[in-house]
This record gives structure tokens, sequence and C-alpha cells, in this order.
């Protein structure tokens, strides 16, 4: 499918907004959904046909019809808040999902690409991941597992074609910072140029494999023209990890602010390692192309340009 029409839900997210920009760019026409929950309605791009709903409310089945593709990305994803309040995680993520999966049903929607987690990995201790090795234990977890089994039904029970995506962590331009604990890139990025010490929480040795949006998207690309990803589920990844600290000082390294991170507990349910076994991606001809340097300076580039600025402004 080199054109069409694509619904992405959670459009006003991170990795939402980078889809939406790609997807147009590419010239497809874009319908992007989002209750504004955590999404920011101004990083929707210009030429997305937005409609505020929430994925829990059968208002918006009309939305589908007539797409050729569904992205399914709006979630509750910050692992620490899903631990507080797991019926709230459960709410969005499995009932929203499934309200999805039955509206892309009812619609006739070909495909459904959707966004399961490298979280499905916690319990597991086999290093790379290969996506058979799913141990989830957290809340947030838990609710991306049941994604997957209810999507499993659909496909036998309804012939549904999807493809399940394994973010693992994805990093770049427009990545949450609002949060009450964003993600470290940006949470170390803005401390930094705010002069502010940035926290580690727990002492620095967890390791992440962390993966650049723009190659996410090369990934998401390939799941509408190549067949061969229908019915799958791929790790997304960069098959490298570093620690919290390597980041750290891969920031410090850009910005020389001279500042030093403080030290905090660790925070519940999050596991001490990730890396990505991404031999099934790279076997259809994907592989991530970024350099953490070179995605991180970009960050830093997008955080003082729209971060920064409107603050001062
Ligand atoms: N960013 C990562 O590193 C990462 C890693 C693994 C998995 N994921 C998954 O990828 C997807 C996208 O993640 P992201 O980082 O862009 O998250 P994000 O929080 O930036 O975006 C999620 C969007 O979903 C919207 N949303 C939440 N609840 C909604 C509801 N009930 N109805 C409609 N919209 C709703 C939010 O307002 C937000 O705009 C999520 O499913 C997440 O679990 C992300």
């Amino acid at each position: 499918m080199s054109s069409g029409k694509i619904l992405i839900t959670g459009v006003a997210g991170f990795i939402g907004s980078n889809l939406a920009d790609r997807l147009l760019k590419e010239g497809y026409e874009v319908t992007g959904l989002d209750n504004l929950a955590y999404g920011v309605k101004e990083q929707i791009p210009a030429g997305v046909k937005f409609i505020k709903g929430d994925i829990r409310s059968k208002d918006i089945y009309p939305v589908f019809k007539g797409m050729d593709a569904v992205y399914h990305l709006a979630a509750k994803n910050c692992i620490s808040d899903c631990q507080i309040d797991p019926v709230e995680t459960s709410d969005i993520n499995v009932t929203g999902t499934v309200n999805v999966f039955e509206a892309a049903k009812q619609a006739g929607v070909k495909k459904v690409i959707y966004a399961e987690s490298s979280a499905i990995y916690e319990g597991s201790s086999k290093y790379p991941t290969p996506e058979e090795d799913e141990k989830p234990e957290s809340f947030y977890s838990a609710s991306k597992f049941a994604e997957k089994i209810f999507a499993e039904a659909y496909v036998r029970f309804h012939k549904m074609n999807f493809t399940a995506l394994r973010y693992f962590c994805v990093y770049g331009p427009r990545q949450d910072y609002r949060r009450s604990i964003p993600p470290v890139m940006s949470a170390f990025i803005i401390k930094l140029l705010r002069g502010e010490k940035p926290t580690i929480y727990g002492t620095g040795e967890k390791r992440r494999d962390f993966v650049y949006v723009d190659d996410v998207n090369d990934f998401h690309l390939l799941c509408l023209k190549d067949r061969r990803t229908d019915g799958g589920t791929f790790n997304v990844g960069s098959g490298e990890n570093y620690s919290v600290q390597d980041i750290f000082n891969a920031v410090e390294s850009i910005l020389k602010t001279g500042i030093n991170p403080e030290h905090k507990a660790d925070l519940p349910g999050e596991s001490q390692l990730t890396l990505a076994d991404i031999t099934k991606a790279k076997s259809l001809g994907w592989k991530p192309k970024t350099s953490l340097k070179e995605g991180l300076s970009k960050s830093v580039e997008y955080i003082r340009e729209h971060v920064m600025a409107q603050a001062k402004a």
C-alpha cells in the first residue's frame, strides 16, 4: 500500500505525531484520533484531519469507515502511573484497544498495526530478547499482553489482519516531557538546559535499548508495504543498549554544562535491562540507522527550539 487513507489513534502523542508527519510526506491521507489526555494538539501536524475522541467510546466507530489501515497507538503508558492505577490502565489499554479492534472489524479495515511493548519481556532474562520470550509482570505490560490475546481472538473468529509492534525505548523530537516522570532522554536534556540537576532513579546502571523515532517510522512504513508483516509480531529496537548513566554522559557531552545528576530511589515495576533481538525485523530488510549521538543531537535541537523557546515566551 503506497497510497490510501490511514487512521492513527494517539496522533497527538510522541510516536503518533511523528508517524503522521512521515505518512503525510509519503502521500497518505491521514486522519488522527486522540482525546488529548496526554498528547498535545499543537504537535499534530498540519494536514492531519484531527478528531477529538476517546478510544473507549462507540462514538469513534464512524471514523474507521473507509480507512485502508489503522495504527493504534493511543494508550496509558507511563509504567509508574500504571502501577498506581491498574483499573484505568486496563480501561484505556485493554477495553479501549478492544473497542478499536471492534471498530476496525465493523468497518472492514484491511490492516491494524498496533503498539504492544518491550515491557512484555520484563520477567525475561534472555538477552537479546526474542519475540517468543513473553513474561509480563507490571500492570502496564499485563495490559499490553491482554491486547495481544484479544488480537489473536479477532484473528481466530474474524480473520482480521494485525501487525503487533513491540517498541523498546523510542526517543526523538516530541518525546513526552510533560509526564510526572518523563523518559530519561527528554528529562535529562530539559533539566540540563534549565541549569538544574537531572534525577537518576536508582544507581544509573539500568540498561535500555533505545531506538530513534525515524527508524521506527521506517518500520511503520514497511508494515503498510510488505505483506510479510501481516499477522506478525516484531521487536522494534536498536539491538544495542546503554545504561541510564551512559545516556546522562552522552547528553552532558553535547551540552557541556558541568552539572551532576542527583539520585533518587528506584522506580517500581521497571526492568533492569532491555535488549531487543531484532533478527525478525531485520530479515525484512529493515535496520535502525541513527546513532545515539545523532539521535540525541536532534532531540536536543528540538527541545531547544520548541520546549525552551516556548517556556521563555
Ligand atoms: N514511547 C515508547 O518508548 C514506547 C515503548 C513501548 C511501547 N509504546 C507504546 O506506543 C504507543 C505510543 O506511545 P507514545 O510514546 O507515543 O505515547 P504518548 O503518551 O506520547 O501518546 C499516546 C497518546 O494516546 C492518547 N490517549 C491516551 N488515552 C486515550 C484515550 N482513551 N482515547 C484517545 N486517545 C488517548 C494520549 O492523549 C496521547 O496523545 C503506546 O501504545 C505505548 O504504550 C511506546
